[in-house]
């Protein structure tokens, strides 16, 4: 999906020009993939842009940073005000927000200890990243032949940019097979997440995703589903899941920032009914959420 530029990226601690926030070809984080990053969507409110979950967000980019032993020169306070000082400089109601930290200009190898660590934050608009039928139409899934890493080769619990390049193989042999989107199981087998989003299948009428030790990352949206599931009367839980689970569940969606709450109408060929009844309800109210139009989740959307 092609960058819309905005007016102004903010970069360890300065809004500057968007066209000006270049780094040097021997950036350490281009060669090794030892950065981490966020991805978190503002939405279009009456109150004005509200961002959504952004401290949360901010919160999961340190522990990224923490496990990855790298220290932001920045508070989560200092990052929330940051993005949201971002937000307001494109005067956008609704955008797409990428905070990154990375080791910058300077020192090369593999020792990242003396590495200074550079901080951005630029926000762009974009639209649905399944397509604008993902909710309603559904997409189609395909179990990927490349396996997710375990918690001892990367941790996936840390959105380090390293990691995506399983995740960018992943994407692009599904789209190469004319599916929309890949499905990763772990070593052992099990269902582990997608390639940016968090999975939930129905199992005799309860909505099952997979834990953080199949591989998952803990997800926002996940979090914010599961609850607003939850508060609906759904029932909720946090189990492995198998290929052959998937292949005869009874609805399904994925969720993520980018991806919001996209049903999934098929996996390796196999229909899946779509979109199904529990899926209806929880994309519908996610949308509302997001958008601070229901009380009880209005603190979730952070206003700039
Ligand atoms: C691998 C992976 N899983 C799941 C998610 C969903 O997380 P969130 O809902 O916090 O965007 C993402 C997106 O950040 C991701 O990259």
């Amino acid at each position: 999906m092609a960058i819309t530029p905005t007016e102004k990226i903010w970069f360890n601690g300065e809004l500057i020009p968007w066209g000006d926030a270049k780094i040097h070809i021997l950036t350490h984080t281009l060669h090794y993939g030892t950065g981490v990053f966020e991805g978190i969507r503002a939405y279009e409110t009456d109150d004005g842009p509200g961002i959504f979950r952004l401290t949360d967000h901010m919160r999961r980019l340190h522990q990224s940073a923490q496990i990855m032993g790298m220290e932001l020169p920045y508070s989560v306070a200092e990052l929330v005000q940051a993005a949201k000082d971002t937000v307001a400089s494109t005067g956008l109601d609704a955008c797409y927000v990428r905070p990154i930290a990375y080791y910058g200009y300077g020192e090369m190898g593999l020792n990242t200890i003396p590495c200074s660590v550079d901080v951005a934050i630029a926000c762009w608009p974009w639209g649905a990243y399944l397509g604008d039928d993902a909710a309603t139409k559904g997409v189609r899934m395909k179990i990927s032949s490349w396996t997710r890493h375990d918690h001892n080769t990367m941790p996936p619990l840390s959105k380090t940019t390293g990691n995506y390049v399983n995740s960018s193989l992943a994407k692009v042999e599904a789209l190469k097979a004319g599916y929309d989107e890949a499905i990763m199981l772990n070593p052992d087998g099990l269902v582990s997440e997608c390639t940016g989003e968090n999975i939930f299948a129905a199992r005799r009428g309860l909505l099952i995703t997979p834990p953080i030790s199949a591989g998952a990352l803990p997800g926002i949206t996940q979090d914010s589903v599961m609850t607003i599931a939850r508060d609906h009367g759904f029932e909720i839980r946090v189990d492995d899941l198998s290929r052959s689970d998937l292949y005869v569940a009874e609805e399904m969606f994925v969720c993520g920032t980018a991806a919001e709450v996209s049903a999934v109408n098929s996996v390796d060929h196999r229909a899946i009914p779509c979109p199904g009844p529990m899926t209806k309800t929880i994309a519908s109210k996610y949308a509302k959420a997001v958008r601070g139009q229901i009380d009880k989740y209005k603190d979730w959307c952070e206003h700039v």
